[in-house]
This record gives C-alpha cells, structure tokens and sequence, in this order.
C-alpha cells in the first residue's frame, strides 16, 4: 500500500509498550505497510522510546527522524546478502557448505560457519525416486508389539527350535550390518538432499525393528543363543568399512539385501512356527523397499557416472579375494536351514530339506544376477559377480 504524498504519515501508537517488549514487531508491520522512503509516526509513552527507536532503525537499515521512521530500501541487516539454499523444490548439482542445516529454499545469513559433508554432490546421492520411496516406508511403519502375536501357541521339536534359533542368531548379526552402513553415510550426506537422508535414516529405524523381532524369536523358548562364526564377521567387516557411498550401497542393498529377499522368502515359506513366519515376512516387506532404494540410487548414479561400473564390479572381486581364506556362510546356519524347510528328522525329509536349501541358492544367484543385468552389466559379467558374491549372503 502507498500512501499518497500529501496525506499525513501513518502513525503508529505503542502506548506504553517498549520497544524491547515486543514493540518492534508494530513497527515492522507499520512500515510494511508504507513504500520505501515513506515514514511513519511513532507514539508511545515507554521510557526512552525514541533512543530505542533510533537504535532499531539503523540496525534495519531505516531512516530515523523523531517521531518518523523512513522505511529503507532493505528489508533488514540479517537478510542483505542472504543466498538461497536452492529453491523449495529444486535439487541443485552441489550444495554449498555455506548452506549447512538450513531448509532447502531458506534464505542463508552471509558470514554464516561452513558445514563439511563430503556428499554435497547431487550425482553421488541423487534420485528422483526418492521422494515416493520415502512416503512409502514411512506408510509401512509397524510396530513389533501389535503386527506379531507372541503368544501364539506352537510345538516345536527341540532340533527345530534350535534351528531357528541359529538362523535368528545368524540374522541379528547381518541385520545389525545393514543398520550400520546407511547410518555411517547419513551424517554425511548434505541436509538439502532431504528425501535421500529421510529414506536411510527410515531404513535405519526399520533395521532396528529388525534386529528387535528377530531376537524376540530367538529367544521365545528360553534357550541359548547360535553361533556367530569369524567367517561370518570377517564378511561383515568388509561391508561396514567400505568408505564410499556407491560401493558401500550396491554391495549392501543390491547384493546383500537383494539375496536376503531370497532368504527371508524361504524362511518365511518354510518356518515351522507362525511367529517365525510373521517376522520374517515383516523384514521381507521392508527389504524389498531397501533393495529398490538401492536400485534407484545405483541406476541413477551410474548413468550420471558409467565410470562407475567397473568399479563396482572391481569391490565385487576385491571383497572376494579378501574373504577367500574365509569359510563363508556359518555350516551351522546351512544345516540350520535344512533343518528347517525338512522339518523333521528322516532320511527322506532331510533329502527333500538339502533339495530346498540348494534351490535357495541357485534362486539367490539368479536374483543377483537379474540386477545386476538392470544396471547395465553384460550377462556374463553379471553371472561372474553374482558367483562372487559373499558365501554369507549379506
Ligand atoms: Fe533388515
Ligand atoms: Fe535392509
């Protein structure tokens, strides 16, 4: 609004509010309301209003004249040199550390301290599919206490109990390194990337519930935990201590979680009890989200990056010459699995359970291998990466 020239100022009546009571947001709106270089008359009965109001005025970049102010042509110190952090909707090629925690789109104060988050590049990070995962996996929370009914009665034989137990055991631990990877990356991924943050820090959260469901399980009925063998570990190692993001990401949600669909599918097809069933098919439905995440973000930063491919399959063959000395997957956790889909103890049922746990394996092989396909290996390639691939699965 523009007051006219010759109409006398606006006034502005504080009464006996102080300027260091709130006053200054009357007067802020006051002259909002007036062009720059159009005053506005102060009134109030607060002690030393006018000096207060001369120290405001030239901190806001207005003019003084008691009782006017002259409206300045800024809006206010903090905002003169302020930069946008990107637009609100607008994912930029780099973010700047100068942008540091504020939302995407805010205006950055000049001056400001520089933030160090080395995956500030939006090829390294970026997909557009994040966004939609996100919503999906925050849609799919559950929560353990309702979605498994603990108390469902079951009989097991003590052999096959032992047995769930051992593949609970031998979960924890992998699932354990699927929380670990997305959380060493998440503090190092720049804020403006939010979707991408979001979708990791949910798949963090879902690993716990993980983690929480699958010790539930192992430790129903009582008895001692499995084994956790040092081949095992010494797989998990190279996973949670690969230092970049790509590498990092395809070998966990790609390869480890990609066969671990596989896995939890036979788990949850073969369990001998209900509440085995029910938390395996709960992990099942989160996984699957994982491996797409994992699958959107390699597709995208490999066609940003075709550089990229080679280098993957060389942490493929590299991960494996290092765990070459090591037994792979735990014996206890294979016979452990063939306990469970044999379901008891007779030569013929055994037969049928090995039979099961080799069609596991060829169809983890198979899923790696059609990835791997959709992210632009050769067949052969992908047939060669896929046999490389961790005996432990994960
Ligand atoms: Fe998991
Ligand atoms: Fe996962």
């Amino acid at each position: 609004m523009t007051t006219p020239a010759t109409s006398p100022p606006p006034v502005i009546d504080l009464e006996d509010l102080g300027l260091d009571q709130g006053g200054h947001l009357l007067l802020k709106r006051a002259l909002a309301a007036v062009g720059v270089g159009e005053r506005v008359e102060v009134r109030g009965t607060a002690a030393d209003l006018a000096v207060h109001v001369r120290a405001w005025a030239r901190t806001q970049g207005h003019g003084y004249d008691w009782p006017y102010v002259v409206r300045g042509a800024a809006a206010g110190a903090a905002w003169r040199g302020a930069q946008p952090a990107g637009g609100r909707d607008l994912v930029v090629d780099r973010a700047s550390p100068a942008w540091g925690l504020a939302a995407r789109g805010a205006q950055v104060e000049a001056g400001g301290p520089e933030f160090d988050f080395p995956l500030d590049r939006r090829d390294a990070v970026w997909t557009d599919a994040a966004a939609g995962i996100y919503r999906q996996a925050v849609a799919a929370q559950w929560d353990p206490a309702v979605a498994v009914d603990w108390d469902e009665p079951f009989e097991l034989p003590d052999e096959v109990e032992a047995a769930v137990v051992q593949v609970m055991t031998y979960l924890i631990e992998n699932e354990n390194a699927a929380l670990v990877v997305p959380a060493r990356f998440l503090a190092r991924i720049h804020p403006h990337f939010r979707e991408v943050v979001g979708v990791l820090a949910v798949q963090v959260a879902d690993e716990a519930r993980h983690v929480e469901v699958f010790t539930r399980r192992a430790e129903l009925r009582g008895g001692p935990l499995g084994l956790s063998t040092a081949g095992g570990q010494a797989s998990l190692l190279t996973l949670v201590t690969e230092p970049d993001f790509a590498l990092a990401h395809f070998m966990l949600s790609v390869l480890g979680e990609g066969t671990f669909l596989s896995l939890l599918s036979f788990l949850e097809r073969f369990a001998p009890d209900p509440v085995t069933r029910r938390v395996t098919h709960l992990a099942l439905a989160d996984e699957a989200r994982h491996v797409a995440f994992g699958m959107a973000h390699m597709e995208a930063v490999l066609a940003a990056d075709p550089g990229l491919r080679p280098r993957l399959a060389t942490a493929v063959r590299r991960r494996h010459d290092a765990l070459a000395h090591t037994a792979g997957l735990n014996a206890e956790v294979f016979d452990a699995l063939v306990v469970l889909a044999a379901g008891q103890f007779t030569p013929a049922a055994i037969a049928k359970g090995f039979g099961r746990v080799q069609a596991l394996e060829a169809d983890m092989d198979d899923g790696r291998r059609r990835r791997l396909v959709k992210l632009g290996f050769t067949a052969d390639d992908a047939a060669e990466l896929a046999e490389l691939h961790t005996r432990n699965f994960m």
